[in-house]
């Protein structure tokens, strides 16, 4: 059976009560009679100044080649700059411990988006970066963010990269011993200098679905109490002396309890190293899987209730069980929140290049499909879309597809959306901002969207749409084609 699901502007205005619900899932966007701004800036006038609705008509050049100006156009990613940095100092205020007994640090997951420009706009508020692997330290460095600011933590990531985060003096949290072992064998004395943290699998997890489940037996992070107990004591054994406690159960939790049940558990296991093998902890982090709203009607993740609770846990259970930082207070706050900071900051809008009936359904196509943002075939996530200009009477439900040859490249599947949709309308798909341009890949060979960030009332490119020549680099021919 199909599940027809609204979704108009339309919604926000009938009195019904769902203004607020739907809201939420539309920032960071301003609609008036249908027309939507980001910044106070008219979606479409950004959609033509960035090539998804291109002005110039396409033109193909005496030798029957496309011409340079159609290869610009394409969807793009559209941040707003200052709900960025809004849902970042939401964070921080938060998770100050309002008595001063600790110390929060904030870290972006630079996975959920890896623009340098975001990171850097971050960095200049005081964020550090959390990184997966090496590029991403890169990424960091390139933003400003200082060494002493980053945490370097991989999966199964080689030597060599874990030696340069080491050298550069950056906190390396290890997803297993193996992995410290090996690197303590390639090394000069550094994992004595750079604090050394492992990762905890309490044996259960959070998150929304199970494929954002990061925690529990089936999950491929982390160490159990029993190895992890074990990979202190070698750590300190081959010479290690600075050292934090790392947990990452789960994404997109919009409960305040599981945070805090979780960080009781953390920290329990925070005592056993302390008062077993008398090792202090600089920090304890507790990861990132702060929730979004993503459908009208979600609740929100009440971040100021969640502060409070989880910092007077945190507090509370240091002080039981006697967890303790090397000057015998306790161990600063940490976490690496992506989806809470990005998440509901950006959207892709894309051209809607046909609609057409088949088999008595409505199928609107648009320009940009499961490579530009995966988390529709991927995690069969909702979005969201908007159709900027077009009114809600007579909604009617149609699917929303993409360019890919894939039967799982949709963004909707019988979303109720206004009837008189049209050739060259522009979509807007919400909550985009977190794992959309940084799990965007070249399947079918489309180029990856640009990507455009609007702060304090100014637009502003920070990545152009890639080029057929960027999407081809490294290539090398055959020396038999060269010949023929
Ligand atoms: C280790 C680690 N830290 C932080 C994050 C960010 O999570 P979120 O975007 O849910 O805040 C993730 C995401 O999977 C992660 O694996």
């Amino acid at each position: 059976m199909t599940t027809v699901r609204t979704n108009t502007i339309g919604c926000g205005r009938g009195g019904n009560g769902c203004a607020a619900s739907l809201n939420n899932v539309m920032q960071p966007l301003q609609e008036r009679n249908g027309r939507l701004s980001m910044g106070s800036i008219p979606i479409r006038q950004l959609a033509e100044q960035f090539g998804v609705l291109p002005k110039q008509a396409i033109s193909i050049s005496s030798a029957g080649v496309l011409s340079e100006g159609i290869m610009g156009e394409g969807a793009a990613y559209i941040y707003d700059g200052n709900r960025i940095v809004d849902n970042y100092r939401k964070i921080r205020d938060a998770m100050s411990d309002a008595q001063g007994r600790f110390n929060t640090r904030v870290y972006f997951a630079l996975k959920s988006n890896s623009n340098p420009a975001i990171m850097q706009l971050l960095a200049s508020e005081g964020c550090g970066a959390d990184c997966a692997n090496y590029n991403e330290i890169r990424i960091a460095r390139m933003a400003g963010v200082p060494e002493g600011r980053m945490l370097y933590s991989g999966n199964n990531n080689p030597i060599g990269e874990m030696l340069g985060a080491l050298q550069i003096g950056a906190a390396i949290n290890f997803d297993d011993i193996n992995l410290f072992e090996s690197l303590s064998g390639r090394c000069n004395g550094e994992l004595k200098q750079n604090v050394v943290s492992f990762r905890f699998n309490p044996g259960t997890g959070l998150g929304e679905n199970a494929k954002i489940t990061t925690g529990g037996e089936g999950s491929k992070f982390g160490m159990g109490e029993a190895e992890i107990m074990q990979a202190y004591r070698a750590a300190r054994e081959r010479g290690a002396t600075r050292f934090a406690l790392h947990m990452m159960t789960g994404s997109n939790t919009r409960e305040v309890e599981p945070f805090v049940e979780q960080v009781k558990e953390q920290v329990r296991l925070a005592g056993r190293l302390c008062n077993e093998l008398g090792i202090t902890l600089e920090f304890i982090d507790i990861g990132g899987g702060f929730g979004i709203p993503y459908l009208p009607g979600d609740s929100e993740l009440d971040i100021f209730e969640l502060g409070r609770q989880l910092t007077q846990a945190y507090a509370q259970e240091c002080g039981r069980h006697n967890v303790r930082n090397s000057a015998g207070g306790i161990p600063d706050l940490m976490m690496e929140p992506g989806r809470y900071i990005v998440g509901d900051a950006g959207v892709l809008a894309a051209k809607v290049t046909s609609v057409k009936n088949s088999f008595g359904r409505s199928i609107i196509g648009i320009d940009a499909s499961m490579s530009t943002l995966m988390r529709v075939a991927m995690y069969d996530s909702y979005h969201h879309i908007l159709i900027d200009g077009r009114e809600e009477q007579n909604m009617r439900p149609a699917d929303v597809v993409g360019q890919a040859c894939e039967s799982s490249d949709f963004f909707a599947h019988a979303r109720l959306l206004p009837q008189g949709i049209r050739t060259g309308d522009l979509a807007v798909i919400c909550t985009a901002g977190a794992y959309g341009f940084s799990m965007s890949s070249n399947y079918c060979n489309m180029a990856k969207p640009a990507e455009v960030l609007v702060y304090d009332g100014e637009a502003h490119l920070i990545r152009r749409r890639q080029g057929f020549e960027q999407m081809v680099e490294g290539v090398q021919m055959l020396p038999l084609m060269q010949e023929a």
